[in-house]
């Protein structure tokens, strides 16, 4: 199996990807390590252990990472995940604890340890990320692939330009896009179009198996403000999609391609600026190449193909 971490906000999908990634044969958990995001760490800690409890993986240890972003305050998405950042579910409350160093140290141990190269899958913001690749770069010698869900080739969800996950850290996003190691995009391009079809969420939710309901239930839910027209969709796998990546690569399409996250305070901070012009323009004839990291960036997804492997 492909040894990987999980860094997480969790968050619905988070748990989504959580139960998929823990039960299949093809990955190798080895830690899951958790940051602000979707609400505080503490929240995302106790529905990190919950939903591994649920799952039945209480083994695999889970570090509590940064309570706040590099240089932007905690700005959390109860509006989208509940008030106890997992859909309010009523949940029982986890009864191990996580383990007792930070998550960028349980991160910089288990990838050191491992006799093959790791993968990354981060879902969340990108703050412990980045920690990790300024306090310990020798990880990187043992780092496969970072395959992380954020960013947007074309609209934003945080903002009309940017998504959550680079929003919320931009810095961080960007120490990550220019850290040197092999780096897959699984942006909201994709991200929002994986969708399970109603029928199956109801058989879900009707299944007598507690981590099966519990996989329905979370699939069913919906922003608890939702948007006027009604339309939000449900089913959304989500962050899932992202360790589907990981287990499938075939089932997305990518294009090696630059990307650079907007830093500049105002209207673009935190979007991923994606170059897919053909050649160079007037910028770079009269200032120069500018030298960006080629990210895998999915561009396109077999939706149907990704829920069946879920
Ligand atoms: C991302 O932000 C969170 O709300 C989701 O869990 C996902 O990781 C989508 O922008
Ligand atoms: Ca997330």
């Amino acid at each position: 199996p492909i040894p990987v971490i999980i860094d997480c906000d969790t968050g619905v999908d988070d748990a989504l990807a959580l139960l998929f990634a823990v039960r299949h044969p093809g990955l190798d958990v080895r830690a899951v390590t958790c940051v602000a995001g979707n609400t505080d760490v503490e929240g995302v800690v106790r529905n990190t252990l919950t939903v591994l409890e649920q799952a039945g993986a209480a083994d695999i240890p889970v570090a509590r990472g940064a309570e706040r972003p590099l240089i932007e305050p905690v700005r959390t998405a109860s509006h989208v995940h509940g008030a106890d950042g997992m859909g309010d579910l009523g949940l029982p409350a986890p009864t191990r604890r996580p383990v007792d160093v930070d998550a960028v140290t349980l991160l910089r141990r288990e990838i050191l340890a491992s006799p093959r190269p790791v993968t990354l899958i981060p879902t969340a913001p990108l703050t412990n990320i980045a920690l990790l690749l300024r306090t310990h770069p020798e990880v990187v010698r043992n780092i496969e692939r970072i395959v992380f869900m954020g960013g947007a080739v074309e609209v934003g969800n945080a903002t009309p330009v940017a998504e959550f996950n680079v929003w919320h850290d931009p810095e961080a996003a960007a120490i990550l896009l220019t850290a040197g190691v092999p780096i897959t995009m699984y942006g909201l391009d994709v991200f929002q179009r994986v969708l399970v079809p109603a029928a199956d969420v109801q058989r879900l939710r009707a299944s007598s198996e507690p981590r099966l309901r519990l996989a329905g239930e979370l699939l069913a839910h919906r922003p608890s403000a939702p948007d006027p027209d009604g339309d939000d969709p449900s089913g959304g796998l989500g962050d899932a999609g992202a360790v589907c990546a990981v287990v499938d690569p075939a089932g997305i399409t990518t294009s090696l391609l630059p990307v650079e996250v907007s830093l500049a305070p105002g209207p673009t901070r935190g979007q991923t600026i994606v170059d897919r012009r053909p050649r160079p323009g007037e910028a770079e004839i009269h200032h120069g190449e500018r030298e960006l990291q080629l990210v895998d960036v999915a561009l396109d997804v077999d939706v149907d193909r990704y829920v069946k492997l879920w």
